[in-house]
């Protein structure tokens, strides 16, 4: 699968999932516009891409912030594209609907769903003028199987998947396919934030494991590789759908 001459935007892109497929797009040729709040270490991810040989540049975005997102995708359209978008950046958030203030709500909802809408919205018209492009949010298990004390972040992740189909019928009669990945336990910070506020985070770590088939979490690059698929013409009969990269967590009870 190669990228070369396609303009991609990530964000999310300066550590774990968001991280691995900005160095995968941009090892298989992509120019990579990443975006993070986290300038600092967004810089040093994109110098190591192109240490490496790709090409990336690194953009100071808040994908809750309307303003912000049109600049990322401006930077893309300054490089020819956006021809493939991933919309990867959310933030975590443990806790019952109960204990959850109505504007932690509103952050969780913000970054995670509007982010999502937001970053749709910015590149559609640029993919539109391009003939088409490909869309990939990250969505997750959550999004459909649900675990305790996530429910602001769950409905933020249901609400991802359904907006990828919306997305994909409104769109693909301009050639712009939309799909979402739906990783299960990813071995990243946010997986080991969560781990950590456990009971006894160590248990719970084994535990995560045993709840997947295949007997562990999954590493970021698992994930990378279901992104560059979806962004790349290999996967242009694909739109609309949940591609779940988990391990088999999500199919039932693993045997023991
Ligand atoms: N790690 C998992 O187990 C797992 C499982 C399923 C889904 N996911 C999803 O995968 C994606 C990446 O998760 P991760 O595990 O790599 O998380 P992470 O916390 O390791 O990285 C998230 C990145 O997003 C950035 N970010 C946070 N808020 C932002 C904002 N408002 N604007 C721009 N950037 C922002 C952070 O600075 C960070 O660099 C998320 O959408 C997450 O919900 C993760």
């Amino acid at each position: 699968m190669r990228m070369d001459g396609k303009t991609v935007v990530v964000t999310g892109a300066a550590r774990g999932i968001g991280r691995a497929i900005a160095e995968r797009l941009a090892q298989a040729g992509a120019y990579t516009v990443c975006g993070d709040l986290d300038a600092e270490e967004l810089g040093r991810v994109t110098a190591g891409i192109d240490g490496a040989g790709g090409q990336a540049e690194p953009h100071r975005c808040d994908v809750s912030d309307p303003e912000d997102v049109e600049q990322l995708i401006l930077a893309a359209e300054a490089r020819g594209g956006p021809h493939a978008l991933v919309a990867n950046a959310a933030i975590q958030y443990e806790r019952t609907i109960e204990d959850t203030p109505p504007e932690d709500w509103d952050q969780v909802l913000g970054v995670n769903l509007k982010g999502v809408y937001l970053c749709a919205r910015a590149a559609i018209p640029r993919m539109r003028r391009l003939g088409g492009g490909s869309i990939v949010n990250m969505a997750s298990v959550n999004g459909f199987w649900v675990e305790p004390q996530l429910g602001a972040y769950c409905a933020a992740k249901g609400g991802v998947i359904n907006l990828t189909r919306a997305v994909a019928l409104d769109f693909g009669k301009d050639g712009i396919r939309c799909n979402c990945i739906c990783p299960g336990y990813i071995d990243t910070g946010m997986a080991q934030r969560y781990l950590e506020v456990q009971p006894d985070p160590e248990a719970a770590r084994a535990e995560a494991g045993r709840l997947h088939a295949l007997g562990r979490i999954g590493r970021p690059e698992e994930v990378a590789a279901m992104a560059l698929f979806l962004c790349s013409d290999e996967s242009s009969f694909c739109t609309a759908q949940p591609f779940i990269v988990d391990g088999g967590l999500s199919a039932g009870v693993p045997a023991r």
